[in-house]
């Protein structure tokens, strides 16, 4: 019998807004205590990037909310994002997940999600023209 609740999406079962807003500080805590992660964050303004990065849960997960912020590829570009940063990037957002009460089948769909934007964080690993 299958016990997952089908009509569920992601951004509920996460619990909502406050699930999500919850999940991204944990996330930025274990970012930003990596010493091969913290500097990419020097200068930027904190509280906008999680209230700008919960948008961007909320919106890939299915929630209400829709994304306002820049585009992935405008808010990476210059910053120079190596694999291994990407990695250890997701690998925090894998050791979030499993804080929460998901099944392991909703925490790599939520990988999946997010993944889909790797692309864009490196391809703008040249630094912007001037
Ligand atoms: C798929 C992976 C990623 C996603 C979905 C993501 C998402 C975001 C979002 C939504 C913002 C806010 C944009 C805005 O304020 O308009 C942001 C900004 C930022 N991200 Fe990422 N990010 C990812 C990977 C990374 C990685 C791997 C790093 C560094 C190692 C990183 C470093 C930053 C920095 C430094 C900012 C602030 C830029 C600024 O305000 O100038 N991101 N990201």
């Amino acid at each position: 019998m299958n016990q997952t609740e089908p009509k569920m999406s992601l951004f509920d079962r996460i619990g909502g807004t406050a699930g999500v807003n919850r999940f991204v500080g944990q996330f930025y805590t274990k970012v930003f205590a990596d010493p091969t992660l913290r500097p990419y964050f020097e200068g930027v303004q904190l509280d906008k990037l999680q209230h700008m990065q919960s948008e961007f849960f909320s919106t890939a997960l299915g929630g209400p909310s829709t994304y306002s912020g820049r585009t992935m590829q405008h808010a990476h570009q210059g910053l120079h994002i190596h694999p291994e940063q990407f990695q250890a990037f997701v690998g925090y957002l894998f050791e979030t997940l499993q804080e929460h009460d998901l099944s392991e089948d909703e925490r790599y769909a939520i990988i999946a999600r997010i993944n889909t934007s790797a692309d864009d964080v490196f391809n703008t690993g040249i630094a912007p023209s001037e």
